[in-house]
């Protein structure tokens, strides 16, 4: 039975790692061992990443992939991907290059603002709240000003404070409604640093102002935070081309095949189930790029599914059209995302996928991104209403079949063969695995 342990971040890395493997482990010597073979050899590398979070044991790897040919607006790019899911990469790369000869992906960023609130409880008149507040709003900016100087100077800094009642929804809860831009940077410490600079100037001046009454001065704040819920920071990705364009390999004709597309866009669109499954396949390209350039995926996702039940029911991010003979398909998706500051100048293998990706700005970003997830929503979408799912899917995992049962290289370049022209399910791979083992 393991026992609590007090002060468990003071002890040593050896420390911390003897303790969990001899409290939780059989094995404690082989775990001890496993731990250490993830450990980079450099040590330097290897501090620099004990040190992105508390109580780093050894690195936890993900694949860094790469799927090629993604014509967007016009220039081509090859995207990193950081994902566990086997069939991921291919499915981007194949969905790239079939659009690769089709014009490519368009994108647009229709909008780059970001929220942040001081929430606040306040009980007395709303009006005489609204005037104080309106006499405040210059100490707002001023106060903040050596937080916002470099920002300002680069053209980003707060954009909009407005005060907002919410004692409809709680009683006498109001909040300051604050909107920045914040450029290149994913925003997070420079959108809380001032939100928690204003909640300071709210509660000294409401403190003292003439405007409010006695029994009003006493202002509570909350708390004050960024939110990752950002419909204006919007994003939007497209892809057409003529119906006769679509269907090759397929088995059937174009039309059937356009017609497919669209229904299953519109299922998505129509019935929860499935517009969450159709977005987990969205978030499959969002997440690896996300991740793979050092971005915070569940502020993405958090977001962004929010996104999907705007209207009050969850829905499809993607839609599909066809209009005189052109098939139309696209995704629009609030992210807020950062390509300085943060892990993008500190975790080598971000750099260098912002490198791959050419070093976009926040906004060429956030259409990469938006692609990503227009790419294997199609890749997904067009599986399914063709072959279905599991003939790509198990090709893909395969691999990992035979990993777990210890295939040889021999063994495994026999079998992949073999499922070139046979259904791969795991039964039929343990079968074929065991033949060929008695047969040798
Ligand atoms: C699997 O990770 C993703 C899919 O289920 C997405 C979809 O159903 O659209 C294939």
């Amino acid at each position: 039975m393991p026992e609590p342990i007090e002060g468990f971040s003071k002890l040593s890395k050896e420390e911390k790692i003897r303790w969990i493997a001899e409290q939780y482990t059989k094995d404690p010597e082989a775990s001890i061992s496993l731990l250490k073979t993830y450990w980079n050899t450099d040590e330097r590398r290897q501090q620099l990443h004990d040190e992105f979070i508390e109580n780093t044991l050894t690195n936890y790897y993900l694949p860094f992939g790469i799927a090629p040919n993604f014509l967007i607006n016009g220039k081509l790019y090859a995207m990193p991907m950081a994902i566990e899911e086997s069939s991921v990469v291919a499915a981007a790369s194949k969905a790239a290059k079939f659009w690769l000869n089709r014009g490519g992906f368009k994108t647009e960023v229709l909008g780059t603002e970001k929220i942040g609130q001081v929430h606040f409880m306040y009980e007395g008149d709303p009006a005489r709240l609204e005037e104080f507040i309106t006499s405040i709003t210059p100490l707002f900016y001023e106060e903040t000003r050596p937080i916002t100087k470099n920002m300002v100077a680069r053209g980003g800094g707060i954009k909009k404070i407005e005060l907002r009642n919410k004692t409809r929804d709680l009683d006498h809860y109001y909040q300051l409604h604050c909107t920045f831009e914040t450029l290149d940077a994913m925003g997070a410490n420079f959108i809380n640093s001032c939100l928690e600079q204003f909640a300071k100037t709210l509660r000294r001046e409401a403190a003292t102002t003439d405007t409010l009454e006695d029994s009003e001065r006493d202002i509570e704040v909350v708390m004050s935070i960024l939110s990752n819920y950002v419909p204006q920071c919007l994003v939007r990705a497209e892809v057409s081309c003529k119906v006769e364009e679509l269907g090759a390999d397929t088995g059937i004709s174009p039309e059937e095949f356009a017609d497919k597309l669209v229904r299953a866009v519109a299922i998505a669109n129509a019935e929860p189930y499935r517009a969450v499954t159709h977005n987990k396949g969205i978030m499959n390209g969002i997440d690896a790029v996300v991740l793979a350039t050092g971005n915070d995926f569940r502020a993405v996702e958090a977001g962004i599914h929010a996104y999907a039940s705007r209207e009050g029911s969850y829905r499809s991010l993607t839609r599909a059209e066809i209009s005189n003979g052109v098939f139309r398909f696209w995704i629009e998706i609030p992210i807020a995302l950062g390509t300085v500051g943060g892990l993008t100048t500190l975790h080598p293998l971000v750099k260098l996928a912002l490198e791959i990706l050419q070093h976009p700005s926040a906004k060429e970003l956030m259409g990469i991104v938006a692609v990503a997830g227009l790419a294997q929503n199609f890749a997904a979408v067009q599986s399914l209403v063709t072959t279905g799912i599991q003939q790509g899917h198990m090709k893909m995992h395969l691999l990992n079949i035979l990993n777990q049962m210890e295939a040889t290289e021999e063994e495994k370049k026999q079998l992949v063969e073999y499922f070139k022209k046979h259904s791969a399910t795991h039964n039929a791979v343990v079968e074929a695995l065991e033949n060929l083992r008695e047969s040798s």
